[in-house]
């Protein structure tokens, strides 16, 4: 695709700068006041010129963004942001450039990249990409201990509800929970692992059945399934990656981008995969940890803890999931404490509303993601996904319409209850590093050990 084609006429270097140059406001012809009452809610002045440059107002300016600048005005409740569209009208690209200009601003970022996608713009931001392989050479603790304990009971129980498909019964809840405190007791400071609970739960302590106020024989029966369901993670696609000690070295994790490339687990073709599901939340877990320590780091030496914006593209493959949802939103009420932005791809609010037995529980799940999420970028959305988008996000008739028919590269961004109609705007140079889908699919892999 051409330059011109994109909607951009001018040389390059000149839209290099222009894209870091935030706030010129083109002159309108007319005043807000008369464009909302023609097109009402979709012309509104701008979010103010500090931030990062994303493209132009249909109306006219310049748009840019921060999220914590605005939630330090009071605009935000929150820096985290959906990203909604259907498949390839530019969401990724979004996503990467959002990233890459922030790096001027200082931020940190995080990737889980389930098409090992955003390699070459990791590269160049002089990050590092550990790629994980089933049985590889790279190998994550998403139990590596964080000193907040309630992320590695989620984790567990995120994850042991998505292996049986079902909720916890009672003293499978409890039994995790002591399992966990347990092989903590027995490692005598040594990194606990998934195979360490595995292990407490199969042979549960008199200490462990007395929480379950059963004996140890009866204690066993009941944590069996749950034993089993871990069991899995430890075997099949996901074997080696997630079942022991971190292998990568720990200098990897300073880095000031990291991406964890998923993109090798493959497991049939389900939309929703539970394999690559429980990557993406054991990956996330893993990130977590390492930002915590991080920040607890830069708590101890008294210096300020960087913003980290954390990207998760194609994150509807696991909310769906029974319990991988109920995780990221347990992340998502914890990034105000801990400085990160998350950033969510999906293709439609219903990847929210997932049926079935848990129905209600999801619908709960979808109402709390959007509440806790003060900015959703909409790009163009299919005809049956209107009424439902309309109503979740609260959208006017007239954005209504404007998400049915919205082009490449063009969204609806509802920042704090305002709405924008933007086009987010490249430079060449930003294309040569984020539009790789093709050239991706046939990379060698990087043996990263
Ligand atoms: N801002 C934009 N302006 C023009 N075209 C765009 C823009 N963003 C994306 N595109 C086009 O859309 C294609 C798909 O973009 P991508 O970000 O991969 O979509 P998605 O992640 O939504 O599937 C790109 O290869 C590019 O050709
Ligand atoms: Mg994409």
């Amino acid at each position: 695709m051409t330059s011109h084609e994109r909607g951009l006429s001018q040389p390059p270097f000149t839209r290099l700068r222009r894209c870091f140059v935030p706030g010129e406001r083109a002159g309108h012809q007319v005043t807000t006041a008369h464009f909302q009452a023609v097109y009402p809610a979709v012309a509104e002045a701008g979010l103010g010129s500090e931030g990062v440059y994303i493209g132009r107002d249909m109306h006219g300016g310049s748009f840019v963004y921060d999220p914590w600048l605005l939630y330090a005005r009071g605009v935000l409740n929150d820096a985290n942001t959906l990203v909604i569209g259907r498949p390839d009208f530019g969401k990724s690209s979004l996503s990467k450039t959002w990233l890459l200009r922030s790096r001027l601003f200082g931020r940190r970022g995080e990737i889980v990249d389930l098409k090992g996608e955003y390699e070459p713009l990791v590269r160049a931001l002089g990050g590092t990409v550990i790629r994980l392989t089933p049985g590889g050479g790279t190998r994550l603790n998403p139990l590596t201990r964080i000193g907040r304990r309630e992320l590695r009971e989620n984790l567990l129980e995120a994850i042991a509800k998505a292996m049986l498909n079902r909720p916890l019964s009672q003293a499978e809840a409890i039994g995790l929970t002591a399992a966990l405190e347990a092989a903590d007791l027995a490692s005598d400071g040594a990194e606990v692992s998934i195979p360490d609970v595995i292990e407490q739960l199969r042979h549960p302590t008199a200490q462990l059945a007395d929480r379950l106020g059963v004996s140890p024989h009866s204690a066993q029966e009941e944590l069996r399934e749950v034993a089993l369901a871990l069991q899995r993670l430890c075997q099949g696609p996901l074997r080696g990656m997630f079942d022991g000690p971190t292998t990568a070295g720990e200098d990897v994790f300073d880095s000031p981008v990291i991406s964890l490339d998923l993109s090798e687990i493959t497991d049939g073709v389900a939309a929703v995969n539970l394999p690559i599901a429980i990557a993406m939340v054991c990956a996330v877990a893993f990130l977590d940890a390492k930002r915590v320590e991080r920040a607890d780091r830069a708590q101890r030496l008294g210096y300020e803890v960087e913003k980290t914006i954390r990207i998760n593209d194609e994150a509807w493959r696991a909310l769906p999931i029974a319990g991988l949802g109920d995780y990221y939103q347990a992340a998502f009420k914890l990034s105000r404490k801990t400085g990160v932005q998350h950033w969510l791809v999906l293709h439609r609010i219903s990847d929210l509303r997932a049926a079935g037995d848990e129905g209600s529980r999801q619908q709960r799940l979808a109402e709390g993601l959007l509440a806790d999420a003060s900015t959703t970028i909409i790009y163009r959305q299919h005809a049956q996904e209107l009424p439902l988008s309309t109503e979740a996000l609260g959208l006017s008739e007239t954005e209504r319409d404007l998400i049915g028919s919205l082009e490449q590269g063009v969204a609806l961004w509802r920042v704090g209850g305002r709405s924008f109609e933007v086009r987010h705007l490249l430079s060449d140079l930003e294309w040569e590093l984020i539009d790789t889908d093709q050239a991706m699919g046939s990379r060698a892999p990087l043996g990263f050990a």
